[in-house]
């Protein structure tokens, strides 16, 4: 990772999301950790943890780490000694257990495609424990005083490290109640915000990102007042953005900005297009996941659970229009983008492999063998490089299209520094623009002076479309990657031909009249 922050820091990325890197059983890649105040021996130490921040922080770039507490491993100490201990003891009680399955029966399986029940039988304890996970992963209970203690004390022990923040795992599943489905309980929100008045107390420049795979209104409610999560991936938005293209329709994106746009003025919705999980359609309609099962998972290998276990690039069957159009959707909604490792580059996946492992291989750096991600003998590598004839490392790699002025990389690296440039991306307000084709989307991003047009073609066809921009008359839109000026802006609709798929960042300037 030390070798590899400069190239990081070459895409102007300013932070790094770490995936879980804790001794761990690694019965689900880690998030089933075992000892939450160490470093698993295949990637290293404390030390080197901490010349990684130190040498990230020199760049400027921070690093968020995994708080993955709504569960432990069921090889955690405190589980063992939990099973052990008598009942009613608070070392009993940091898991939570029952005589029956039929407690909290309201509550909803996430792993559907292997979990039958959110109980599992413990023959050591003889009683069943709660998991909202694998069963390899009982949840600790977070009604038991002592475990909220521990969990400050872990998230006191990495920020100590110099970590920046925390992304949340799991975060609406820390407490269950009867009669209830156990997820986004106030008594959750309670706990949040008593972990964020330790953080502003203590720990003020740190940042905590809310995992929260839920419906529009229950995700915005992990900011709180401005008194929980910092930031809250924006699960509503995802496939949302997908649905928008496959239907060739702005309807999507414009329905759910206009219920996720207000939220507290010092928070943000961390926006993404794929990470290490499926894709997931949970927080979409039955009618939907259809629709976009039919579409994106023809192959009914690539489903899993309740989504779709594939790489962008292979989602969009490798064509780069439709590639960049997420991007610049990406790049220009409100919030922060966050990139999954690989999809830079157009890196493909391998259904062939089993749960998420397809969309988890070793980044392909280079031609050399094991994609240059290792040294290893490949036998050796946790997961192989992958060889297809579309997405094999020799074809698809970073050096490669580094040295390409027209790779996706850089088409990439080239949004993201003007991206940087206009605040108003970052940090503007955001407004629709009335266009006559539903298969544009178009919207303004404003901060102060600043005002940046994006007008997207959703559909595989060429178009012409008029655009009302009364607020910008006599405004003169200039294109941000080549900085070439349109014709100004005037009292009738603004007209613009797009080529299929295609889209357009413009500054609007103001041309000043004596
Ligand atoms: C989160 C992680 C996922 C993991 C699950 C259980 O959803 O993103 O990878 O399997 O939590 O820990």
């Amino acid at each position: 990772m030390l070798r590899k922050l400069d190239y990081i820091a070459s895409l102007g990325v300013n932070t790094i999301w770490l995936l879980p890197f804790y001794p761990s059983p690694g019965r689900d890649d880690g998030y089933d950790i075992s000892d939450y105040r160490s470093i698993s021996p295949e990637y290293g130490s404390i030390e080197d943890f901490s010349r990684l921040v130190e040498a990230a922080h020199s760049r400027g770039i921070r690093i968020i780490i995994e708080l993955v507490v709504n569960h432990t491993s069921d090889e955690h100490p405190w589980f063992q000694r939990a099973r052990r201990a008598p009942e009613g003891s608070i070392e009993r009680d940091y898991y939570v257990w029952s005589d029956t399955t039929e407690k909290f029966a309201d509550t909803r399986i996430i792993f559907v495609d292997s979990q039958t029940s959110n109980w599992s039988w413990d023959p050591v304890a003889c009683a069943y424990y709660w998991h909202r996970f694998y069963a390899h992963q009982p949840d600790l209970n977070f009604r038991n005083p002592a475990v909220v203690d521990e969990l400050l004390a872990i998230m006191r022990f990495w920020l100590e490290k110099g970590v920046d923040g925390f992304r949340l795992d799991a975060i609406p599943h820390l407490i269950e109640r009867e009669n209830t489905s156990s997820e986004n309980l106030p008594e959750t929100h309670q706990l949040l915000k008593q972990i964020r008045r330790v953080i502003d107390t203590e720990f003020p420049d740190a940042v905590l990102l809310a995992e929260a795979n839920l419906w529009p209104d229950d995700a915005r409610e992990y900011f709180g007042d401005g008194d929980e999560c910092h930031m809250a991936f924006h699960f509503p938005l995802m496939p949302r953005l997908f649905m928008a293209l496959a239907k060739s329709s702005s309807g999507p994106i414009r329905d759910i900005m206009e219920v996720t746009l207000s939220i507290p003025s010092q928070c943000q919705w961390a926006i993404f297009l794929r990470n290490h999980d499926e894709l997931t359609l949970e927080m979409v309609s039955e009618e939907e996941r259809e629709f976009l099962w039919d579409t994106f998972a023809a192959d009914k290998r690539a489903r899993l659970n309740l989504g779709i276990r594939r790489r962008l690039s292979p989602l969009l069957d490798q064509d780069r229009r439709r590639i960049e159009l997420l991007h610049i959707l990406l790049l220009s909604l409100p919030g922060s983008p966050v990139l999954y490792y690989g999809d830079e580059i157009g890196m493909g996946d391998n259904i062939a492999l089993g749960d998420r492992d397809g969309v988890r291989t070793p980044m392909q750096w280079s031609a050399d063998e094991n994609a240059g991600f290792s040294t290893a003998t490949p036998s050796a590598l946790d997961l192989p490089v992958i060889v297809d004839p579309h997405f094999n490392y020799q074809a698809i790699n970073v050096d490669q299209q580094d040295g390409d002025q027209h790779s996706l990389l850089n088409w990439i690296r080239e949004r993201l520094c003007i991206r940087h440039h206009y605040p108003a991306f970052a940090r503007g307000g955001m407004d629709f623009v009335e266009v006559d084709d539903h298969k544009v989307v178009a919207y303004v991003r404003s901060l102060g002076d600043q005002h940046i047009l994006c007008v997207i073609n959703l559909a595989n066809q060429p178009l012409a479309t008029s655009l009302i921009l009364s607020d910008f008359e006599g405004f003169v839109p200039k294109e941000l990657v080549g900085g070439q000026s349109f014709p100004a802006v005037a009292a009738r609709p603004y007209t613009l031909t797009l080529q299929p798929y295609a889209y357009f960042w413009l500054l609007l300037e103001h041309r000043y009249t004596c």
